[in-house]
């Protein structure tokens, strides 16, 4: 009694990785470096590092799924934020900040202190939608996020905001670096044999949740970024790059952008 969905999905896999090993005519050495990588990212992986998930990304996996997933679900509804994909340092136990507060509390003195603030709406009808929670999560100067880098404290970089009955959220982070993927592993090992870099444009990631709508990941650019068009996983839409501007009269934030999302209903 395995599903149907499931079945489909077996009797697609094993016939593609056949077709694949016959056109590339795989020898028996060949495959077995293939299955030692795969033992190698396992070996590496754990709670705060997910490395299966990574050789997955650097050979644009997971944003063909989030595509599938999201984009092509939501065809239909005009207007919507984009989606882009989780990435490999998400928590699920981000604390709840007051809105206008930081998500900063270990700045480097490198960093450019920004004022990210704006409202979540219903795609179709505008309406806003209060009482949404949006996780937000960044890497520091350093390009490392909290759970990589000793110097952070916990939690640094990262929180859950709560819109107000006009939509609204707000907070004060840094405004974000571009930075490599980490390239100890067997996903570093892909990328050198393919000859690309490891480099990430400056993104800070969402995760949008409200009722009766269908939560939506992203990540926005900073539309200045050296490596926007040329992302290592592939995360980038042009509708997800943002403009930082200059904040004035604010001793807290150099910088500000504002940030409109809207939402399906599910
Ligand atoms: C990946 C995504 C990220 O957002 C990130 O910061 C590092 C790596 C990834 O998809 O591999
Ligand atoms: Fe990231």
């Amino acid at each position: 009694n395995t599903p149907p969905r499931l079945r489909e999905i077996m009797d697609s896999f094993i016939r593609h990785i056949h077709a694949f090993a016959n056109e590339v005519q795989l020898t028996s050495d060949e495959w077995l470096l293939g299955v030692e990588m795969i033992n190698w990212a396992g070996q590496m992986s754990n709670e705060k590092r997910n490395e299966s998930q990574l050789m997955c990304d650097v050979i644009g996996l997971e944003t063909l799924v989030d595509d599938i997933t999201y984009t092509a679900a939501t065809k239909s509804v005009n207007g919507l934020t984009a989606s882009a994909i989780l990435g490999p340092f998400y928590r699920h136990d981000h604390p709840v900040r007051k809105n206008g507060t930081t998500i900063s509390f270990n700045t480097p003195k490198d960093a450019k202190p920004a004022f990210m603030y704006g409202r979540v709406t219903d795609a179709v009808t505008g309406k806003p939608l209060a009482n949404t929670s949006i996780d937000v999560w960044q890497a520091s100067t350093n390009g490392l996020y909290e759970q990589q880098d000793p110097e952070q404290e916990d939690l640094n970089l990262r929180g859950r905001f709560i819109t107000d009955a006009e939509g609204r959220y707000s907070y004060y982070c840094l405004r974000p670096t571009p930075y490599p993927i980490p390239e100890d592993g067997p996903a570093g090992k892909m990328l050198r044999m393919m000859d690309r870099h490891f480099y990430r444009p400056a993104h800070i990631h969402l995760y949008v949740r409200s009722e009766g709508y269908k939560p939506l990941v992203t990540q926005i650019f900073d539309k200045d970024c050296t490596y926007l068009g040329n992302d290592t996983v592939f995360a980038v839409k042009d509708e997800l790059s943002v403009e930082f501007k200059p904040r004035t009269g604010d001793p807290e934030a150099t910088w500000e952008v504002e940030y409109n999302i809207t939402l399906a209903s599910s």
